[in-house]
């Protein structure tokens, strides 16, 4: 308002209006379960901090999977896609998410998108920013297995999200090479570990859970869903795990994955025997009591590739590449391959070998300490705090938006 041939003193209300304290309109997208146990620490540290305003948005990829995790996050959801389809094709779910993603973010207008992990939810929203010349945050970034197709399709997505992302949140000092080597330049790549640790802990100290096993046997904690293991060769997986149920000194606890395609070559062949507890997918408190009481981790999962050796239970890896080889390195995990004798044989060899079973168990977990989460808001702060982060992450600005630059 102009003051000319107005007093000079000045009247509350021609006082400039104090300036809004600034905050940093975060959206972050997650579909699946392990998105939302992943993201649900920094969700909950952006509720707690004054500068930034977590906006949460589901794309409802997975639905009673990951409905059963939206407790973790601390905050409401703010919209749900709700793409789930029966059987969804990974063209129709990418067709669908990056549009109604697209919607989203130019209603929002967040000043910054955070994605995790390798989903097909992670590529689309990274990509939808993308479009709308929002920044991107990956969380979770720089795992390589090498091989583009294998896992399936989860190997480019992870390559396609480090090509737009500003922030590359590497769990180990391996990811963050990784980045690097491919040309990320360094001062945007971070080393925090993975935010999957600091949930496990923040949910052990809850201490709330329920273990699924049930009798005085051996425990193994079975999981098994990749796409690229599903039909045949799943199911002769499944007739391994049943000739191992043979013993009849094992309980084999399978919380199975809701996806058909994963019940159809397991429940065949693993229902029923009196040695294996089907049960439906566990919420995360009783999956953190399960993990925690059982001897040995069979899975092709990569959350549980991460969170079995921070318990010190020797994992098999049912997979033919990992990206988490850090694991394999230090000894707290095995990649066994597909080949059904191979996994009756090294999981025989752990069940038997008392010395073999403790050198895994004492490995100890190289995916972090439980504070990834405190580094990641670190660097976001110091970043957002300094003007030139914020006009370099405006939107409408051609030339602006170069996360490689
Ligand atoms: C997805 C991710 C994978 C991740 C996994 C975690 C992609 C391409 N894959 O694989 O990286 O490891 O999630 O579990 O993003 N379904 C239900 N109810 C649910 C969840 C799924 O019925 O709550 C059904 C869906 O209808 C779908 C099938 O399961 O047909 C598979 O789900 P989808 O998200 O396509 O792939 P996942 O194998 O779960
Ligand atoms: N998980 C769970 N309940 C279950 C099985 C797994 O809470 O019944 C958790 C597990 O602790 C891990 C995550 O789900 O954090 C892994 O999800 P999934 O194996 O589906 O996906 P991936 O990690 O392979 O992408």
């Amino acid at each position: 308002m102009s003051l000319i041939g107005r007093p000079v003193s000045l009247s509350v209300d021609d006082a400039p209006a104090p300036k809004p304290p600034r905050t940093v309109r975060t959206m972050l997208v997650l579909g699946t379960r392990p998105e939302a146990i992943k993201l649900a620490p920094v969700v909950r540290a952006m509720a707690a901090s004054a500068l930034f305003q977590p906006v949460v948005v589901t794309t409802g990829q997975h639905r009673e999977m990951l409905q059963q995790m939206l407790g973790l996050l601390g905050v409401g959801v703010k919209t749900d896609l709700a793409v789930m389809r029966d059987r969804q094709r990974l063209s129709e779910l990418t067709a669908r998410l990056v549009d109604g993603l697209g919607t989203v973010i130019r209603a929002e207008r967040p000043d910054l998108v955070v994605v995790q992990g390798d989903t097909t939810t992670a590529l689309c929203g990274a990509l939808a920013a993308f479009y709308e010349r929002t920044p991107v945050a990956h969380v979770e970034a720089g795992l390589r297995t090498g091989v583009l197709d294998n896992p399936f399709p989860e190997e480019l997505n992870r390559r396609m999200i480090g090509r737009v992302a500003r922030w590359h949140f590497a769990p180990t000092e391996r990811s963050a090479a990784q980045l690097r080597a491919e040309g990320v330049p360094p001062e945007q790549v971070l080393t925090t570990g993975n935010t999957v640790i600091d949930n496990l802990l923040w949910v052990l100290a809850e201490g709330a859970g329920h273990s699924a096993f049930r009798t005085a046997h051996r425990k193994v904690l079975l999981t098994l869903h990749r796409r690229e293991n599903q039909g045949a060769r799943m199911r002769a997986m499944g007739a391994a795990l049943r000739r191992l149920a043979d013993r009849g000194d094992v309980e084999v606890v399978l919380p199975l994955h809701r996806s058909p395609a994963v019940r159809e070559a397991l429940l065949p062949e693993l229902d029923g025997h009196s040695g294996v507890r089907v049960v439906d997918p566990l919420d995360y408190l009783d999956f953190a009591a399960t993990l925690a009481d059982c001897d040995l981790v069979l899975t092709d999962s990569g959350g549980i590739q991460e969170e079995a050796p921070s318990l010190g239970k020797p994992a098999l890896v049912l997979r033919t590449t990992t990206e988490r080889p850090e694991a394999v390195d230090a000894g707290a995990a095995r990649l066994v391959g597909t080949d059904p004798d191979a996994i009756l044989a090294a999981a025989g060899r752990l069940l038997d070998d008392p010395e073999e079973y403790a050198r895994m168990a004492g490995a100890g977990n190289p995916f972090g300490d439980g504070r990834a989460a405190d580094r990641i808001m670190a660097r976001l702060t110091e970043d957002f705090e300094r003007e030139e982060a914020v006009n370099t992450a405006r939107r409408d600005a051609p030339g602006s938006y170069d996360p490689v630059a």
